[in-house]
């Protein structure tokens, strides 16, 4: 029997554009963005480097908080990933707060290019408040959502499908939208993760 050809993307080409602290610096023309969200630490950027076989194309830091800006990456000319800085780190201060809400707030509702959110949460851990917070908002706003249940490596695969049914209970997650599990470190997870978002680049 032929073997089905299981379709994944292709990266070619994958490039830091820029580091966008203000809405004058995104990228201009009608590229469309899936952006990264997520706490601090998670995997954010583990997951563009894993996604796109570019072991330092996004900075990781075993320090959380590392990503303080919106900071774009041009896969193949055709799209952008867009790491937005992880929330619910406890040692920045209200002000800081305040204006990274303000600064997400902007880009997920005024940002006319997003195609979708890629949220993601720790397969170990039942989602945080604020994970509920940023999946419900997301939905309040209809922004397409994928669940990537990340750092997959760190729990037998045994134990995926209980860890993803505990996230899809906490979250009260959609039926329709995916929770994937997903390792940056082994790269379990990819070619669905590249699947998914394709969906949302369509
Ligand atoms: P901020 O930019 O601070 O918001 O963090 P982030 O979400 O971008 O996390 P980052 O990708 O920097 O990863 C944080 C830490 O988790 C690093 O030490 C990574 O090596 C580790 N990590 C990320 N993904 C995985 C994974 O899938 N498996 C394992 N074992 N470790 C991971
Ligand atoms: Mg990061």
């Amino acid at each position: 029997m032929e073997k089905r050809l299981v379709k994944t993307m292709i990266v070619k080409d994958a490039q830091f554009i820029i580091s966008a602290v203000s809405e004058k610096q995104y990228p201009e023309g009608s590229l469309p963005e899936i952006a990264m969200a997520g706490r601090s630490n998670v995997g954010k950027s583990s997951f563009i480097n894993r996604m796109t076989n570019r072991k330092k194309l996004a900075k990781t830091s075993s320090k959380p908080g590392r990503t303080q800006t919106l900071n774009y990456y041009l896969i193949n000319n055709r799209f952008y990933f867009v790491d937005v800085p992880g929330y619910g780190y406890a040692a920045v201060s209200k002000k800081e707060r305040r204006s990274w809400g303000k600064m997400i707030e902007n880009y997920l509702l005024g940002r006319k290019q997003l195609k979708g959110v890629v949220l993601l949460l720790d397969i170990r851990h039942e989602p945080t408040g604020d994970d509920c917070l940023m999946y419900q908002f997301l939905k309040h706003c209809r922004i397409p959502v994928v669940v990537i249940a990340t750092k997959a490596d760190k729990i037998s695969k045994g134990k995926h499908a209980k860890h993803v049914k505990i996230i899809r209970e906490k979250l009260q997650a959609d039926p329709e939208d995916m929770v994937i599990p997903f390792s940056a470190e082994t790269g379990i997870g990819k070619d669905e993760a590249w699947k998914a978002i394709e969906n949302l680049l369509d």
